[in-house]
């Protein structure tokens, strides 16, 4: 098994032409009310086009109390419909598989895009929100969940194969998942099954009004001390979902290579944990600083059966079709910014890498 053969995704029978998932990347490029832009389109179908097996769309928000930043894509609404419809056939034209990533900023979807107080699992603050979060109602907590359902059921219907459920990186779910910021009483905190039960409500609502092919990921993170959130309950979380109809379980892990931040003694990668702990063919995408095809090939060989890139992908849209010879190192950073133009970024997406360290050559270092 090489990163270029194919895999079937074992409960819809989704079949990908190689191992390769272009990860989900914010890029601000959407218009104000959420809707895709055409550079937007652009960027992701130039991915495609590049041999991706699976397209992720940057996080999109499920409600307008979720959006988290500008330029952020939005899936709340009909008037999305045809501009995604349009991404999600050329995608699909392209060869390749699409995600959309649905989320909710939670705590970090500020009243200045907003309009109301940022809402959370519990009143929450995090050095740089501009305001403390208050505590979701159990019926608020309903309507969101409805809202993920609605969105996912909108994807559906603009002809997305599928969505990614963004349980990573500190935003809504993730608080409900973290110990730190999920201090209820109520049915959805306490122990590890109350915390996560807003994201298995999530799943089964998107599951109850999408098809059954209908491709549902969910992306992880594996450890955020910040938040609450232990490598041990992730891995206990990855095996209760292997049990929940979903698809894929997506680890992020920024650094693939590395093992668990606070034990030394166990040298695993993250990867390798994950893979020891769920069904051996439950479909695992891991991803986290890939670069080269040999960078790829080890988190295969560590047990993942999906290579997740964002980075490399930015800068080599046909990453995913040079990887065959065993042999492909693609240039590191920085990238000039017409080397970036020229990948069709457009300047708003330009701008935004110069905030990444040490990206583009006049950026941040
Ligand atoms: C510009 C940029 C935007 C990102 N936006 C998102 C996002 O919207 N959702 C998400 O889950 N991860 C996001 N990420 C994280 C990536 O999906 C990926 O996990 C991370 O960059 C590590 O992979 P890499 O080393 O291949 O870049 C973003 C990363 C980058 C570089």
């Amino acid at each position: 098994m090489t990163v270029n053969s194919g895999f079937t995704l074992s409960r819809t029978g989704t079949d990908l032409r190689n191992r390769t998932v272009l990860a989900a990347m914010t890029n601000k490029q959407s218009e104000q009310d959420g809707t895709l832009s055409k550079a937007e389109i652009k960027w992701l179908l130039r991915r495609a086009e590049g041999g991706f097996a699976i397209v992720t769309t940057a996080a999109s928000h499920v409600h307008p109390s979720g959006k988290s930043w500008e330029g952020e894509m939005g899936v709340w609404g009909d008037h999305q419909i045809p501009r995604l419809a349009e991404l999600a056939d050329g995608i699909r034209e392209r060869g390749a598989v699409s995600l959309a990533q649905v989320f909710h900023g939670g705590l970090r979807a500020p009243r200045s895009l907003t309009g109301q107080q940022p809402v959370s699992a519990s009143e929450n603050r995090e050095d740089g929100v501009e305001e403390i979060s208050r505590e979701l109602s159990s019926s608020e907590i309903t309507d969101l969940v409805d809202a993920f359902a609605e969105a996912a059921e909108r994807c559906e219907k603009a002809g997305f194969d599928g969505v990614e459920v963004h349980g990573a990186h500190g935003y809504l779910i993730c608080q409900f998942l973290g110990e730190k910021t999920n201090r209820r009483n109520d049915r959805w905190g306490g122990n590890l099954i109350g915390r996560s039960l807003f994201l298995r409500e999530i799943v089964r609502a998107i599951r109850s009004r999408t098809s059954e092919a209908f491709i549902v990921s969910v992306r992880l993170s594996p450890q955020i001390d910040n938040i609450g959130v232990s490598l041990r309950d992730s891995i206990e979380l990855a095996r209760m979902l292997a049990d929940w109809d979903v698809d894929i379980i997506h680890i992020s892990c920024w650094d693939a290579f590395v093992g668990a931040e606070n034990e030394p003694e166990d040298p695993r990668t993250i990867t390798r944990r994950f893979r020891e702990a769920i069904p051996p063919s439950f479909p695992l995408l891991s991803t986290g600083s890939v670069w080269t095809e040999e960078d790829a090939e080890f988190v295969l060989g560590e047990g993942a059966d999906l290579i997740g890139v964002a980075r490399v992908a930015i800068a080599h849209p046909n990453w995913a079709s040079r990887l065959g010879d065993g042999g492909y190192e693609p240039n590191r950073p920085p990238f000039t910014p017409e080397h970036l133009l020229d990948a069709d970024l457009s300047p708003v997406f330009v701008d935004y890498m110069r905030k990444w360290r040490g990206y583009v050559t006049d950026g941040r270092e």
